[in-house]
């Protein structure tokens, strides 16, 4: 880890991704109180802030996971989204939560959220830590965002760089240059 991570320029602290984490969970228990909720976390990204995030929302859930793979290899998106494992229960008739680490050009989300649409929940949001606007290449509504941040490629919290990095508990920026 040593040789990449002198190549990491720190972006959000621990403390300040615990404290924005905490007040998603308490909007996320407000609107949903009451409702049967289902959240979904899109693997293997959102780990950390899944575990993190799902115990800061003080309500009743199933939490559920996909595996989804929209990187082919380094840093540069291949547009090409597969869905490697979904998850399995029914969400019909049910909230349904989707959990990201990132929402890069929206492709990953577009299709998770196309896909689960079709099996009819009682409603579907999406809730990412990161968000990076500029990048977007189809529009999907993300209705909780952590941070909304710059065209960098960031590591750490569960972002990876060739599937290394996911377990620095801060998110730096990486710089490979
Ligand atoms: P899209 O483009 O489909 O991308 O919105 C979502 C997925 O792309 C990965 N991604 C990143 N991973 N640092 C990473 O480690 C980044 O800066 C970054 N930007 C996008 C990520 O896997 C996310 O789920
Ligand atoms: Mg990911």
């Amino acid at each position: 880890m040593s040789a990449s991570l002198s190549r990491i320029y720190p972006l959000l602290t621990e403390a300040q991704i615990a404290a924005r984490v905490q007040e998603l969970g308490d909007e996320i228990a407000r609107d949903y109180a009451g409702k049967d909720l289902v959240v979904i976390g899109l693997l293997n990204g959102v780990y950390p802030f899944f575990a993190d995030l799902t115990r800061a929302i003080k309500l009743d859930m199933d939490v559920n996971f996909m595996r989804v793979a929209s990187y082919g290899h380094g840093l540069e998106s291949t547009g090409e989204v597969k869905i490697l494992t979904d998850i399995d229960k029914s969400i019909r008739g049910r909230h349904a939560l989707v959990v990201e680490d990132i929402v890069d050009t929206g492709l990953t989300l577009h299709k998770v959220r196309n896909l689960l649409l079709d099996r009819e929940p009682a409603s579907l949001r999406i809730c990412t830590l990161l968000s990076k606007p500029s990048r977007r290449r189809v529009e999907v509504p993300v209705d909780y965002i952590g941070f909304s941040i710059e065209d960098h490629f960031v590591v750490g919290y569960g972002l990876d760089l060739e599937g290394k990095l996911r377990n620095l508990p801060y998110v730096g920026i990486y710089n490979p240059a």
